[in-house]
């Protein structure tokens, strides 16, 4: 039997044993049909054994295949088995005078957490599921992350689009969370692909929508020939996954030194539904997240070939969208400590509460 005739045979293993397996009913009927597929003189065992008769050069290929389909069939039984092991517990609770004492009970999610941490784990469990890694970088920054990595160097004017805290010491507090995109670089090289929720600070007069304190949450992407499009596929899903719906978006020229081009991603108003109300000023449209490609001088700064390799960024306004997301008009409450603004578990979708917890 060749490679691809193994393939076939196992196609049809895994058939059958799906067959079968749902045919049971109870543990007992599924413990019996297990050796005719898993056993030493199953269908499978069977095949193992001709492993030998392989060319020497095709034995690897052909025993990594049997591998996986037995894994995927021992898989099979086990979910299998879980079923029918809660349908009976099931059918047992369900008889008038059962009472399991010993049963664990439900314990109850405890905890409501901040809005910001609840955007935060949503964002990140989208973007793992990607194959993105959740980077981190120092709160306490130097100028050259901060600016200098980033195309801004000294006396640029850009360094005065963001207001710093400088502190005593020479360093400052990062005013983005793009310092960690060249810091990322240097650590691992391309490709990359990670995000990097995280604190930052501007000395800024502090109103409804003005905070001294926020947080962001960084994209980084850089691999050979990324481009534009990608951007905006990744964008899209984003806010789909974080707003449960499709929302329109669209791209206007944004100035980031870093970014070339840049862009300020608009998305469609999710208040009004894009015909105008008084949150997207009558526009339709509501500005949510700078992006842009990476700067080829930012990329050297990182060590990488801008020749070789492209990237693009995005720098997600975590507070923001966490405020849009649960109804905060007033950013001042994100920092006060009012517990009132906190988000219940049974507003947190099922699989943060079964991961964070
Ligand atoms: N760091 C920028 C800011 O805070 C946002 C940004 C990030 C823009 C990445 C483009 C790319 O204003």
């Amino acid at each position: 039997m060749d490679i691809k005739q193994l393939k076939h045979a196992l196609i049809d293993i895994e058939t059958q044993a799906r067959q079968a397996v749902e045919a049971a009913s109870t543990l007992e009927q599924l413990r019996r049909v297990r050796p005719r597929f898993l056993g030493r003189k199953g269908s499978l065992g069977q095949l193992m054994a001709t492993i030998r008769d392989y060319p020497p050069e095709q034995r690897g290929l052909a025993g990594q295949t049997l591998n996986a389909a037995s894994q995927a069939v021992t898989r099979l039984f086990a979910d299998h088995q879980k079923r029918i092991e809660s349908s009976e517990v099931a059918a047992e609770a369900s008889r008038a005078d059962a009472f399991d004492a010993s049963l664990p009970g439900v314990r109850p999610p405890l905890g409501n957490v901040h809005p910001v941490t609840a955007v935060q784990w949503e964002i990140e469990h989208v973007f793992q599921r990607l194959g993105f890694t959740v980077e981190a970088g120092p709160e306490m920054e130097s100028e050259y992350y901060n600016f200098e990595a980033l195309n801004i160097p000294a006396m640029h004017p850009a360094r005065d689009l963001q207001d710093t805290f400088w502190l005593s010491n020479g360093m400052l507090l990062r005013t983005h969370t793009s310092p960690v995109q060249v810091r990322t670089m240097e650590k691992f090289g391309p490709p990359i692909r990670c995000i990097v929720p995280g604190r930052c600070f501007r000395y800024e007069t502090v109103d409804a929508s003005h905070e001294t304190t926020f947080h962001q949450c960084e994209g980084l992407v850089v691999d050979r020939n990324i481009s534009i499009a990608n951007l905006i596929a990744v964008m899209r899903l984003l806010l789909r996954e974080v707003f449960k719906r499709d929302v329109k978006i669209r791209l206007r020229p944004g100035y980031f030194p870093f970014v070339e081009p840049g862009f300020e991603l608009d998305m469609s108003c999710l208040i009004c539904g894009g015909s105008g109300c008084p949150t997207c000023k009558k526009s339709g449209w509501v500005e949510i997240l700078p992006c842009g490609m990476v700067h080829p001088n930012v990329l050297r700064y990182g060590g990488i070939d801008p020749h070789e390799y492209t990237g693009f960024a995005f720098g997600l306004g975590l507070t923001r969208l966490a405020m849009m997301k649960y109804g905060v008009s007033d950013i001042r409450v994100m920092n006060s400590g009012d517990v009132r603004a906190l988000v219940p578990p049974s507003r947190l979708a099922g699989s943060m509460i079964v991961e964070k917890q």
